[in-house]
C-alpha cells in the first residue's frame, strides 16, 4: 500500500511517499527557515502563505522522486495537529480534497505519534514496548509506547520545549534562527566545563522538565559578564548544550528503568544533536539498554513519518470523516 504524507504543522511544507509503512520511496521538505529568520521565530501568517504555495508543487515533487502517479497512491495521511492552525488546515485541505477527489481513504494523524513513530523506521525497528522522549521546538515529553498507537505520558515539560530553550538560548547569542544546529556547531569549539549550569532536574524521580529557569542562568550569565558573548559563546553554548543532554538523557534512562523497558528511543528535532546521541548511546549501553534513534532526515518535521504512522490506521480501515477538523494543542 502505497501512503501519501502531508505535514504542514508549523514553518515546514513536507511531503512523502510511503510503502507499507516501512520503505520510504521519497520524501520531500521544504523549509521556510529564511522566510522566518528575519523575525528570529515562526511568524504564524507568513507560515500558513508560504505552505499554500508550496503545498501542491511538494506533493508533486515527492511522486515525481518515487516515479509514480497519483493513480499508484491508495490511501493519504496527514498531519491533523497539534500545530498552527493556519498552517495545518493547508495541508488538512489539501489532503482532504486530494483524497475526495481520487475516491481515496484518508487519515488525520497526530504530529506527535508520528514523530514518536519514527523511531520505528530504523534498520532493525524496535517494536514495543518502548520508552522515548520527543525533543522538539514545541514537545518534549517520554512516552510508554506499547503500540504504535498506545501511547503513556510519563513526564513532560514544565515550560518550555527543550528546542525552544536552543533557540532562545542561540538568540542571546546572536546565532540566528532556529538555534539548535548553530548552538551544536559553536559549542564544539567550547569547554563545557568552564561554565557549568545548573541541571534542572526538579527532583531526581520526577519525570517532568523545566528548561526555563536554564534559559535564564544562560541570560543572567550573559548580563552580569561583560563581554560574554564575545569571549565566551562557545564555552556558554557547550555549558548549555551539556546540561540540557544530561538532563534529558538521565530522565530518559529514569522512565525506563520504572517502566522495566530494555528499549529507549529519541526523537524530534532536537534528537538531530550529535552530542545527545552519542552521550544517550553511552549512558544507555552502559545500563544494557538498546537504544534507537532515528537518522537526521527523520528528526526534524517530515511528512515520511507520518505517512508511515497513518499507514498502520488505513490499513485497519481507519479513516477520517469528512467533517474532520485540525486541533492546535495536544489532545492529551
Ligand atoms: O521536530 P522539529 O523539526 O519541529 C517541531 O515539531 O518543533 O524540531 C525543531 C527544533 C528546533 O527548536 C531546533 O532548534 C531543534 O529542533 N534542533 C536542534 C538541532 N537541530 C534542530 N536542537 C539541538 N541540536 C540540533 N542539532
Ligand atoms: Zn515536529
Amino acid at each position: 500500500m502505497n501512503v501519501l504524507g502531508i505535514e504542514s504543522s508549523c514553518d515546514e511544507t513536507a511531503a512523502a511517499v510511503v510503502a507499507d509503512g516501512r520503505r520510504i520511496l521519497a520524501s520531500v521538505v521544504a523549509s521556510q527557515v529564511t522566510l522566518h529568520r528575519p523575525y528570529g521565530g515562526v511568524v504564524p501568517e507568513l507560515a500558513s502563505r508560504s505552505h499554500i504555495e508550496a503545498v501542491a508543487p511538494v506533493v508533486d515533487q515527492a511522486l515525481a522522486e518515487a516515479g509514480l502517479a497519483l493513480a499508484d497512491i491508495h490511501g493519504v495521511s496527514v498531519t491533523q495537529g497539534p500545530g498552527l492552525v493556519g498552517c495545518l488546515l493547508v495541508g488538512f485541505c489539501f489532503a482532504k480534497a486530494l483524497a475526495f477527489a481520487r475516491g481515496l481513504p484518508w487519515v488525520g494523524v497526530d504530529h506527535l505519534s508520528a514523530h514518536l513513530y519514527s523511531a520505528q523506521m530504523t534498520a532493525a525497528p524496535p517494536g514495543f514496548p518502548l520508552v522515548a522522549l520527543l525533543a522538539s521546538g514545541g514537545h518534549t515529553a517520554i512516552y510508554f509506547l506499547t503500540s504504535p498507537e498506545h501511547q503513556e505520558l510519563l513526564g513532560q515539560t514544565r515550560d518550555d520545549a527543550a528546542g525552544e530553550a536552543y533557540d532562545k538560548v542561540a538568540k542571546m547569542l546572536g546565532l540566528g534562527y532556529p538555534g539548535g544546529a548553530a548552538i551544536e556547531r559553536l559549542a564544539a569549539q567550547g569547554d563545557a566545563q568552564r561554565i557549568v549550569f545548573t541541571r534542572p532536574y526538579l527532583d531526581k524521580d520526577s519525570l517532568d522538565f523545566s528548561f526555563s529557569g536554564l534559559k535564564t542562568a544562560v541570560y543572567r550569565y550573559i548580563q552580569t559578564h561583560p563581554h560574554a558573548v564575545e569571549k565566551s559563546a562557545a564555552d556558554i553554548a557547550a555549558g548549555f548544550q551539556a546540561a540540557v543532554a544530561e538532563v534529558l538523557i538521565h530522565k530518559l534512562l529514569r522512565a525506563a528503568e520504572v517502566k522495566a523497558c530494555p528499549q529507549v528511543a529519541l526523537v524530534g528535532g532536537v534528537a538531530a544533536n550529535g552530542g545527545l546521541r552519542r552521550g544517550l548511546n553511552q549512558a544507555a549501553e552502559a545500563k544494557g539498554l538498546r537504544v534507537f534513534i532515528p537518522p537526521l532526515t527523520l528528526c526534524g518535521d517530515n511528512a515520511a513519518m507520518v505517512a508511515a504512522f497513518g499507514y498502520h490506521a488505513l490499513e485497519a480501515g481507519r479513516v477520517s470523516p469528512m467533517d474532520a477538523d485540525v486541533y492546535s494543542r495536544h489532545r492529551g
